[in-house]
């Protein structure tokens, strides 16, 4: 069945009941619809139900406060109309989908383990995989409740290849689900691209991608789009807890200009001297240490736990006032 859902600032569009969610529906329509994680977690896809009814897929979601919810108010991300609707909220030209989202099957091709507790995984689909370096996808598991996002690591290509960097959490559904257990060859939804972290074509200034931990996947990705540019000169910044961690150098290695105009710094914050001869503490203090007072004038990527997010963002917005349109990240909720 399909619902019309009208915005009464202006504009309307159709959603069918298949869509997922009323945020998914308006990305596939057009809708600039404010958005970041899909997933529940950062609000960011608040609107008020003025007229109609829907229906919440999770009522507990961390993305809407008790008062958001005593006032009205809904997670496009989480809702499902159950017939017409009017919402209010601000939409904005910059969340329109630069490449609109599709639904597709995808099949677990291969699976390989790049330190004990993280994955790459394979996905195909028999459509392009067609997405801007950075983005994310969004993951149905059989059992889990709820789809998870998740960054492709790869460039976009024809041959419908998806590939994804999951860290196990503890205790957690989905990402145990790919890490350890969903059997090679398996089907299952995959709903791209979403994200506005992507990679902007502009190379004229240096780049620096840092990934906290899990957020390895979408610094990958825009680090081999990046340097496929010869005028390209990237700066890798990965944040690991243990030597165990460590394992991008293997996956940049072949990488144009690796070495040279690629450069990989690594950080971790919770290794022994005796254990790791390289650089202690977390990635934000690497990132000024090497880069000082050149930050002003870069490009940034980041990707990771919101700790980390919220210390590489205080140190570029606040301490060295670097124009906002030069930070693009994902904070992995
Ligand atoms: C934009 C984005 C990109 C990401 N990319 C990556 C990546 O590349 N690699 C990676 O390892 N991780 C990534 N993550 C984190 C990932 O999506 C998962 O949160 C993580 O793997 C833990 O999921 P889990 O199911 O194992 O843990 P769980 O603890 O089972 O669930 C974790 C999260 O799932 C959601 N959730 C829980 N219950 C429900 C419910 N009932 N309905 C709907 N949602 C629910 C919540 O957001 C919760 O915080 C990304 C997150 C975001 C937002
Ligand atoms: S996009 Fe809906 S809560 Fe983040």
């Amino acid at each position: 069945m399909t619902h019309t859902i009208r915005i009464e600032s202006g504009g309307q569009f159709d959603l069918g009941d298949d869509e997922g969610s009323l945020l998914r529906g308006a990305l596939r329509a057009g809708i600039g619809f404010p958005h970041e994680c899909n997933v529940g977690g950062c609000g960011a896809c608040r609107f008020e139900l003025v007229d109609g009814e829907v229906d919440t897929l999770w009522p507990a979601a961390p993305g809407l406060s008790d008062r958001d919810r005593k006032r009205g108010k809904h997670l496009a991300c989480q809702s499902m109309p159950l017939g017409d609707c009017t919402i209010r909220l601000r939409c904005d030209e910059s969340y329109r989908p630069r490449i609109t989202p599709a639904r597709q099957k995808s099949a677990l091709a291969a699976r390989r383990m790049l330190t004990p507790d993280m994955a790459e995984l394979t996905f195909k689909t028999e459509q392009a995989a067609d997405f801007l370096p950075g983005q994310y996808a969004l993951l149905s598991l059989p059992g889990v409740k709820g789809v998870r996002a998740y960054s492709m690591s790869n460039l976009p290509n024809p041959n419908g290849i998806w590939q994804f960097i999951v860290r196990r959490t503890p205790g957690g559904s989905a990402s145990h689900a790919l890490v350890d257990t969903l059997p090679l060859g398996s089907t299952i939804d995959l709903d791209a691209p979403y994200g506005g972290a992507w990679l902007r074509t502009d190379v004229s200034r240096p780049i620096s991608c840092i990934a906290g931990g899990s957020g390895l996947a979408p610094m990958l990705s825009i680090a081999r789009a990046a340097v496929l540019d010869p005028a390209a000169s990237v700066d890798f910044f990965y944040g690991g807890r243990t030597p165990d961690d460590l394992c991008v150098e293997g996956l940049i290695a072949d990488l144009p200009g690796a070495g040279t105009r690629l450069r990989l710094h690594n950080v971790l914050s919770a290794a022994s001297a005796g254990e790791w001869l390289g650089t202690h503490g977390f990635v934000h203090e690497e990132l000024e240490r090497r880069l000082g007072d050149s930050l002003s004038e870069m490009e940034f990527y980041f990707a990771g736990p919101p700790p980390m997010i919220d210390a590489v963002q205080q140190l570029l917005m606040h301490k060295h006032r670097v124009d906002f349109n030069r930070i693009h990240f994902d904070r992995f909720v």
